[in-house]
């Protein structure tokens, strides 16, 4: 696995009690995990503070994520941080948002540098603020030649807008003679859309106790295991991935057919 040993048993020594640690099959960890950070505003609420400072803790617990799936040998992480309905926000929140993925896109670029992490952008870019846009294009420019783990990050992203945007690009290939609608498969539609070209999640976390899918990656899920928690997206730990992975572990993916020996 492509983890250096000694810092991996560094970030996750201590495990605390019912972490579920020990239960780990680090030869079977998902390549791929989507992760709905959800509850910030709740978790600032419950403190009497204003939802900004949820957002501010939700980056940190972003860190803390970003850090394990690396030590773990995870290969893409993709969050959602904005969707297309999130425009219906507050403006001061919006504009709150906004800078803070800028602010942190510039922050976290030492860490990506460190650990090998590529950036990569879900969504529609044109519609940020100029600051922010060209905040991800750096980003994306920076870390094109990293190797390691993929942060895929979904901001004005919206799975039906996105499906509708692959549709739209595959009718004017057939348009202009490039391809036939006989050949649009899954895999051809797969290679229209924001995620290609990584692979599909194998698991998917939503935190703070909500169980919907919320208008993201409604493609890519078709056959990944989705994992809710309570526990809100400020409060939201390597512990709590840890947990989430052994869960994950112990399903059966069968994609529509048998169990093995059924
Ligand atoms: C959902 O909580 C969270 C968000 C809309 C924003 C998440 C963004 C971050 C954690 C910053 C990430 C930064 C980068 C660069 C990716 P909510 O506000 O819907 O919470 P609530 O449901 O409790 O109100």
């Amino acid at each position: 696995m492509p983890v250096a040993h000694e810092e991996f048993l560094t970030y996750f020594a201590e495990a605390p009690d019912g972490s579920r640690f020990d239960e780990l099959d680090l030869s079977r960890v998902p390549r791929h995990i989507a992760v709905i950070m959800d509850g910030n505003g709740r978790w600032a609420a419950q403190r009497g503070l204003a939802r900004g400072y949820g957002h501010a803790a939700g980056v940190a617990a972003l860190r803390e994520v970003i850090t394990a799936c690396v030590r773990l040998g995870v290969r893409a992480l993709t969050v959602y941080a904005f969707s297309t309905e999130n425009w219906n926000r507050p403006q001061e929140e919006v504009n709150l948002l906004m800078s803070l993925f800028a602010s942190t896109l510039i922050d976290e670029l030492p860490l990506m540098h460190r650990e090998g992490v590529r950036l990569k952008y879900l969504g529609e870019m044109d519609d940020l603020p100029d600051d922010t846009r060209e905040t991800f294009e750096r980003g994306l420019r920076e870390t094109a030649d990293h190797t390691g783990m993929t942060l895929a990050v979904a901001v004005n992203y919206g799975s039906r807008a996105e499906m509708l945007r692959a549709t739209r690009a595959l009718a004017r290939r057939c348009v202009a003679g490039e391809m036939r609608p006989e050949d649009i498969d899954e895999a051809a539609f797969s290679s229209e859309l924001y995620t290609s070209p990584l692979p599909d999640p194998d698991l998917l976390i939503r935190t703070s106790g909500e169980e919907r899918l919320s208008n993201f990656l409604l493609w890519q899920l078709s056959y990944t295991e989705l994992v809710f928690t309570d526990v809100l997206w400020p409060d939201f730990t390597r512990w709590d991935l840890v947990r989430a992975i052994v869960e994950f572990q112990g399903r059966h993916r069968r994609y529509g057919g048998v169990e093995d020996g059924a």
